[in-house]
């Protein structure tokens, strides 16, 4: 192996959390119930199709302006949380699994649906350190459809069989293996029976090599 190909929210910073809250307050302004559990079905998908589940339990029908006018309001809010990240909201053992993973020769690559990845890379200290950055900027389909990852691995020049992706969602490990990448799977991820293999810890992944 000869890479690792990480989702960004949720693995390598706690940015899910802000993802929840901005949902949570377009969620009760249109009077629809979402909790944590709802929420969870969000991560690794595009906002648009994290928008339609959270419309599942709508009364009203919405209009596709509609749609993009809440969802334009929901990343408004969540650019307005990101404003307050720091070095200090890489999640913990991120620092010291990254740094001893490049020692080991190791290529490194972001492989996320978000399009607000620039920015948040930037904020935790992390521009220009990765090999590749593969993200919701350059693709066109979400997880669980593997392109964002089989894009970082064609940015490393690498085949997926060489590479590992390390997941917290359960569309992006169904996306690894749909591009024929060995998943690594933390938090929800690691209690999913795709999952190659589960980690309590990010800093687990050091056992793995
Ligand atoms: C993923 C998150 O990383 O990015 C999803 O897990 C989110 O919850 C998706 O919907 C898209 O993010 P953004 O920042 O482009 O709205
Ligand atoms: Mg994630």
């Amino acid at each position: 192996m000869k890479a690792f190909i990480f989702d960004l929210d949720g693995v390598l910073v706690s940015t899910d959390k802000y993802h929840y809250q901005a949902w949570k307050k377009i969620a009760d302004k249109e009077g629809i119930y979402f909790d944590e559990k709802i929420n969870d079905r969000l991560r690794g998908v595009s906002r648009m199709d994290s928008l339609e589940i959270i419309l599942e339990r709508a009364e009203k029908q919405y209009t596709e302006e509609e749609k993009l006018a809440l969802a334009t309001e929901k990343n408004d809010l969540y650019r307005d949380l990101l404003k307050n990240l720091t070095p200090a909201d890489r999640l913990a053992g991120v620092t010291e699994t990254l740094e001893k993973l490049k020692e080991k020769g190791y290529l490194l690559a972001i492989g996320s649906s978000s399009r607000n990845t620039p920015v948040i890379l930037s904020k935790i200290g992390y521009d220009g350190y990765f090999d590749a950055v593969s993200d919701g900027n350059n693709i066109t389909k979400s997880k669980p459809d593997p392109e964002v990852f089989e894009k970082a691995a064609e940015m490393l020049s690498l085949p997926a069989k060489e590479c590992f992706v390390v997941e917290d969602s359960l569309a992006g490990i169904d996306a690894a293996k749909a591009g024929g990448f060995k998943a690594i799977g933390i938090g929800g991820a690691a209690i999913y029976a795709k999952t190659d293999y589960p980690i309590n810890a990010i800093t687990d992944i050091l056992k793995l090599i």
